[in-house]
């Protein structure tokens, strides 16, 4: 039986494409193994969105080429093959293809053709998502992507160049995965997408489809019990979308939806040109419809020109909005990107500085935010046992991770009403509980 070997990194949309790919090699008869040496075909599946990301694929490289087969396949790629283009092939001898984030589809022409390189890092197509076939077994979390791509164009950002500008899916397509994945074992559809709040499908008619349709058009499916969707760009989080977590109870009440910055000079260098007012009332909207939803954010620290004060108002901003389940990073010079070649880039020992100080404040807040939950009861998705065997990983409707025994014949809903009894900043303890 031949054997592939696929290692991912990066992103939610890089986590699907992985599965993608799996499952096409999986159609021609592949079988997938953890162990390079006996793999047939290597895939690493790269991120390019911070430097870190890119030496993590690199590194992987020196230690698959030490690993495999002499005859094995192997190549790259998603985000960093886009990135190196051709150039990969100069660092890599050994590569045998190299394909971006929109044209892994083409991985059969170099299974039936190994002599060959095969390249192609070409932008614009749609025809990954419904040229390959779907995988039988849906997980209980189907991630569904509706957009690929971003116009915003921020200043630090390389997504529009590894993933080039918006497109969306049409609804129809959309609709049919999400049916697919229902009907073979989802319980939970989250809408992928760089930009996923701005998805628009204009049809033959000129009429415009939004995201906040195929949640609508979603929850009517009964197997569907959990909705939502990532990564949000405030100014397109627009009325119906806001009024959408007042109607839809399925929709979670959970929302990420990126800030970066609390300081409107590093937002307009960033090129995001929102103010905290308008934010802070699109927040306001979200708690006035939902008043149960969270926020959670991506924050970037030290970018170009970022002073003390700047990196001050970021920090009173993650107080104000109390963000959950945050992520915030070191500013990463990245290729083809404005603010790489801005001045006063900022000594690392100073972004490390900020960033301990931050993420001290966003544990601290969700530690509380954990602790609010003591007692309360939330409609919980199993993510399987731990290690150990001894207990489940349930997440709640905040994406909290959530800690039950398991019960003594070992037999568990994948959705489950579950109290929490203890909590501290990293999870949740909870027990299975009737209402
Ligand atoms: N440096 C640091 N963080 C970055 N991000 C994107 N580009 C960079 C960069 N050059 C972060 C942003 C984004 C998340 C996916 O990665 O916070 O929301
Ligand atoms: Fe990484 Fe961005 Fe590419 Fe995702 S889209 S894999 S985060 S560079």
């Amino acid at each position: 039986m031949k054997k592939f070997f696929i290692q991912t990194f990066g992103c939610q949309m890089n986590v699907y494409d992985g599965q993608r790919i799996a499952t096409l090699l999986e159609s021609h008869g592949f079988i997938s193994t953890d162990n390079i040496a006996d793999a047939d075909i290597i895939i690493l599946n790269t991120c390019a969105v911070r430097e870190k990301a890119t030496n993590k694929v690199y590194s992987a490289l020196g230690r698959i080429r030490a690993a495999k087969k002499p005859d094995a396949l192997f190549g790259i790629v998603g985000c960093v093959a886009r990135e190196s283009g051709a150039d990969a092939f100069r660092r890599i001898p050994e590569l045998n293809f190299v394909l971006g984030p929109q044209s892994y589809h083409k991985l059969p022409e170099i299974l039936s053709d190994p002599d060959t390189k095969l390249f192609n890092i070409d932008l614009g197509g749609l025809e990954k998502f419904d040229s390959m076939p779907r995988p039988a077994i849906s997980p209980a979390v189907a991630y569904i992507p509706i957009q690929e791509g971003c116009n915003h164009c921020c200043t630090y950002c390389i997504v529009p160049h590894t993933r080039g500008r918006e497109i969306s899916r049409s609804p129809q397509s959309v609709m049919h995965d999400v049916t697919h994945a229902a009907e073979t074992g989802a319980v939970e559809i989250c809408f992928l997408g760089q930009n996923v709040n701005g998805y628009n499908f204009v049809d033959d008619t000129g009429i415009s489809h939004r995201l906040s349709e195929l949640i609508r058009e979603t929850a009517k499916i009964d197997a569907v019990q959990r909705i939502r969707f990532t990564s949000s760009y405030p100014t397109e989080m627009t009325d119906d979308l806001i009024e959408i977590f007042g109607t839809e109870p399925k929709l979670l009440p959970f929302l990420n939806m990126p800030i970066q910055s609390g300081s409107p000079n590093v937002l307009t260098k960033m090129n995001r040109p929102y103010s905290l007012d308008l934010y802070i009332d699109i927040v306001n909207k979200l708690r006035h419809v939902r008043p149960d939803i969270q926020i959670s954010s991506d924050f970037i620290v030290g970018f170009p020109g970022e002073t003390d004060d700047d990196f001050e108002q970021t920090m009173d901003i993650a107080k104000r909005i109390r963000y959950i389940n945050s992520y915030s990073f070191k500013y990463s010079p990245r290729p083809h990107t404005a603010a790489a070649v801005m001045p006063n880039q900022i000594p690392e020992s100073v972004k490390a500085n900020r960033l301990a100080k931050l993420d001290s404040c966003l544990n601290e807040i969700q530690r509380e935010f954990n602790e609010s939950c003591i007692d309360k009861t939330f409609l919980c998705l199993c993510d399987g046992p731990d290690k150990t065997g001894r207990h489940l990983v349930y997440r709640t409707p905040y994406m909290q991770q959530c800690i039950v025994n398991m019960p003594d014949d070992n037999t568990y809903p994948t959705l489950a009403n579950i109290r929490i009894t203890a909590a501290n900043k990293a999870s949740l303890r909870g027990e299975f509980t009737d209402k």
